[in-house]
C-alpha cells in the first residue's frame, strides 16, 4: 500500500514554533535536535466528525516520553490543545483526518549530540493533513516478516514514542521489495513485537491474543482494543507469540491509528484462515461505537 498525495493537503497551513505557516514554508532550523539526531517525540492523531479522538491519552504518551528524554521547556498541554485546535480550524478540517504531532527537542546553539546546546526550549510542529484511513480493511494487508528486530528496553525502550524510526523504516524497506503491505519486527528472542508501523492481534480457538508491551509500542489502539475486549467479555491474553503460533491463527489483525482495525490477509506467504473474521469484526464493530464519546470537541 502506497499512500498517495492528497490534492486537498496542497495550500495546508502548518503550526510549527507558534505560527501557523503555509506548508511550503513550514520548517524547522538546521540547528534544530530533529534534524541533527533525530532527538523528538511524537503522536499520530485522528479527528472523526469535529472531535480529535482520544487526545488526552495521545498527550500523555508524549508528555511520558518527552519526560523520559529529559526535555526541557516542555510546552504545557494546554499550549498543545490550542495549538491542535488552532491549526484544525485554519485548515476548516473536522473529519477523516491524521494529526502528526511532534515535539522536538528544540534548536541547538551549535550542532552536537549534547542536550545543553539546546537553550531555546522545545519545538512544537502540529500537521494537520486530510487522510482518510490508510488500509482497505475490507481487504486486508500481506505482511513478511523483516529481519530487523525491534528495539526493546535494552536498546532504546519502545515506551518512548521517538522519532528514531530507522529500525522501522528499514523493516518497511523490506516490505516493499517484498511487494507487501507491511513487515512483522520480531524482538530479540525471536518472539513477535508487532508491524513496523500497528501493532498485531491474532485470535485461535476463540481467544483473542497479542504479544506484551515489552518491545511493542504501546499503542492507543491497541490499549482500547484490549479494554473492549474486556468490557464485551472477549477473551484476551497478553503474552509472548511465535511467527508459528501467527501462521496458524484462525484470524489476525492490525491495529493503529492511521488504519483503526486492519486485518491481515498473508505472512510470509502462508494464507490466515478467515480475513475480517467474526472477531476481527466483533472487535471493529465495537472500536467504531468507541469513537464518539471519546472525541474531544476542536471547539474550545
Ligand atoms: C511502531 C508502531 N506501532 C504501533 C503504532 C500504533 O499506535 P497507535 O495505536 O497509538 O496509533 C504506531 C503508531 O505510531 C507505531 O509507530
Amino acid at each position: 500500500m502506497l499512500q498517495k498525495f492528497d490534492p486537498r493537503n496542497e495550500n495546508i497551513l502548518v503550526h510549527v514554533n507558534g505560527q501557523l505557516v503555509p506548508r511550503a514554508e513550514a520548517r524547522v532550523s538546521v540547528f534544530d535536535s530533529s534534524v541533527q539526531g533525530g532527538d523528538a517525540v511524537w503522536e499520530g492523531l485522528r479527528v472523526y466528525k469535529g472531535g480529535i479522538f482520544c487526545l488526552d491519552r495521545h498527550l500523555n504518551r508524549l508528555f511520558e516520553s518527552a519526560h523520559a528524554l529529559a526535555f526541557q521547556n516542555v510546552p504545557d498541554r494546554e499550549t498543545i490543545v490550542n495549538a491542535i485546535r488552532e491549526t484544525l480550524r485554519a485548515n476548516y478540517m473536522d473529519d477523516e483526518v491524521h494529526i502528526r504531532l511532534t515535539l522536538t527537542r528544540g534548536e541547538k546553539i551549535t550542532s552536537g549530540m549534547d542536550p545543553r546546546l539546546n537553550t531555546r526550549g522545545c519545538s512544537l510542529i502540529v500537521l494537520a493533513e486530510w487522510k482518510p484511513l490508510v488500509y482497505d480493511n475490507e481487504y486486508g494487508i500481506r505482511v513478511i516478516t523483516s529481519s530487523v528486530r525491534r528495539n526493546g528496553p535494552q536498546f532504546l525502550d519502545s515506551k518512548i514514542h521517538h522519532n528514531n524510526l530507522l529500525n522501522n523504516i528499514l523493516a518497511k524497506i523490506q516490505a516493499n521489495v517484498a511487494g507487501v503491505d507491511a513487515a512483522i519486527m520480531l524482538d530479540a528472542n525471536g518472539f513477535v513485537a508487532e508491524l513496523n508501523d500497528t501493532n498485531l492481534f491474532m485470535v485461535k480457538d476463540g481467544t483473542v491474543l497479542t504479544p506484551p508491551a515489552d518491545v511493542c509500542l504501546a499503542g492507543i489502539t491497541r490499549g482500547i482494543v484490549i479494554e473492549l475486549c474486556k468490557q464485551h467479555g472477549i477473551p484476551i491474553v497478553e503474552r509472548n507469540l511465535s511467527l508459528t503460533e501467527f501462521y496458524n491463527a484462525d484470524e489476525v489483525f492490525a491495529t493503529g491509528t492511521m488504519g483503526e482495525l486492519t486485518p491481515v490477509r498473508e505472512i510470509d506467504g502462508r494464507p490466515v484462515k478467515y480475513v475480517c473474521g467474526e472477531f476481527t469484526a466483533r472487535i471493529s464493530k465495537h472500536f467504531r461505537a468507541f469513537i464518539p464519546a471519546n472525541c474531544i470537541s476542536i471547539l474550545p
